[in-house]
């Protein structure tokens, strides 16, 4: 079997690529390159992959590449290509949101009628906004409270229109914060290890107690192979780690496994960020069978880890 995985140098879409690798399918994978953060580290996720016979990888953005001749023959579109990040899409830059996250889906969505593929979208947990309704269910209300959310939903909104009207088997999958080795830059467990190791201030947004469920990335991956085998057309899924923790409980791990006490800075609530985020997994379970794996202690290890052995390393290049 032949796949698409667009994104395909980013944390999730590089790790789904793997997976597919591995479990013997040729995989195409494209990605542009976005800067919103430096290409060293997306190169290195591009690294192991590179040298397998079965994946080829093209260079190209999804607004303007020919996109006939890269869905030749596959057989599943993981749609992982975004502009990501909740905080950096206020202002002048919401642009780069709504072409790569709205316009570049809609144009991959056109490109898809006609061929007989299933097509998974990275749609994220900040579809809902702030709720009172925890856990979060896929048929409670969505209204996002960042303008990031607002063209996530829209993504959503996308593929099941393609669903409805022109048949194009399309899932979601609603992210509830993936990590592990491999996470972005920008994201808090990331930036948080980093800190701790280097014995740098952590700036904490808002008062810690704000909580997250936590997904691992192997855990996101396998939805992704779960939902391409077992997903219900025009259905959407949340996804989640079932690690449902505050970020001070996320600290005092962090300070256990890297044996450094961490340097925090309280500062305010960022605007777009929710309170909470808790996932109701049922349907996840029920239709695909999906049961995260990894705990958070085992998860947080394993991203600590990355971060002394690659990230550090290319940080001193
Ligand atoms: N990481 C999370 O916790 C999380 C949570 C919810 C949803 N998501 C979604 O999952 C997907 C993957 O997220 P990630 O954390 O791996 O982000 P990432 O930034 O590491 O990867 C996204 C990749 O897409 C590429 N890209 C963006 N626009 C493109 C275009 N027009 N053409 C080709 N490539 C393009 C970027 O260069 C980048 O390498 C995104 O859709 C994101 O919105 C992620």
């Amino acid at each position: 079997m032949k796949v698409l995985v667009t994104g395909a140098a980013g944390f999730i879409g590089s790790a789904i690529a793997r997976a597919e690798l591995d479990r013997g399918n040729d995989v195409v994978g494209i990605d542009c390159f976005l800067d919103y953060y430096p290409r060293a580290i997306k190169e290195n996720n591009l690294k192991a992959l590179r040298g397998n016979k079965r994946f080829s990888f093209i260079e190209a953005s999804l607004l303007n590449e020919d996109l006939g001749p890269l869905l030749k023959d596959v057989e599943v579109v993981y749609h992982e290509a975004a502009q990501a990040g909740v905080r950096a899409s206020w202002g002048r830059d919401f642009e780069i949101y709504t072409t790569n996250n709205v316009l570049a889906t809609q144009r991959l969505l056109e490109a898809c009628k006609g061929r007989n593929l299933r097509f998974i979208y990275a749609s994220s947990s900040s579809v809902y906004g702030n709720t009172e309704q925890l856990p979060m269910r896929e048929d409670h209300p969505t209204a996002p409270v960042s303008p990031y959310g607002v063209t996530k939903l829209a993504g959503e909104h996308l593929v099941r229109l393609y669903w409805a009207n022109f048949g194009v088997p399309t899932v979601s999958l609603r992210y509830f914060t993936v990590y592990g080795p491999g996470q972005r830059p920008d994201m808090a467990f990331h930036r948080l290890i980093r800190a701790t190791i280097r014995g740098e201030e952590f700036p904490l947004y808002g008062d810690g107690d704000q909580t997250r469920d936590f997904t691992f990335i192997s855990d996101a991956v396998a939805a992704n192979l779960a939902a391409a085998e077992k997903g219900k057309p025009g259905e959407v899924y949340n996804i989640g780690g079932g690690s449902r923790v505050t970020m001070h409980d996320v600290i005092a791990m962090v300070e256990i496994l890297t044996g450094r006490a961490a340097k925090i800075r309280e500062t305010e609530a960022q605007k777009g960020d929710v309170r909470h985020t808790y996932a109701d997994t049922t349907r996840a379970l029920n239709d695909l069978g999906y049961k995260p794996k990894v705990k958070l202690e085992d998860g947080l290890r394993a991203e600590c880890e990355w971060i002394r052995s690659v990230i550090l390393p290319l940080e001193r290049k």
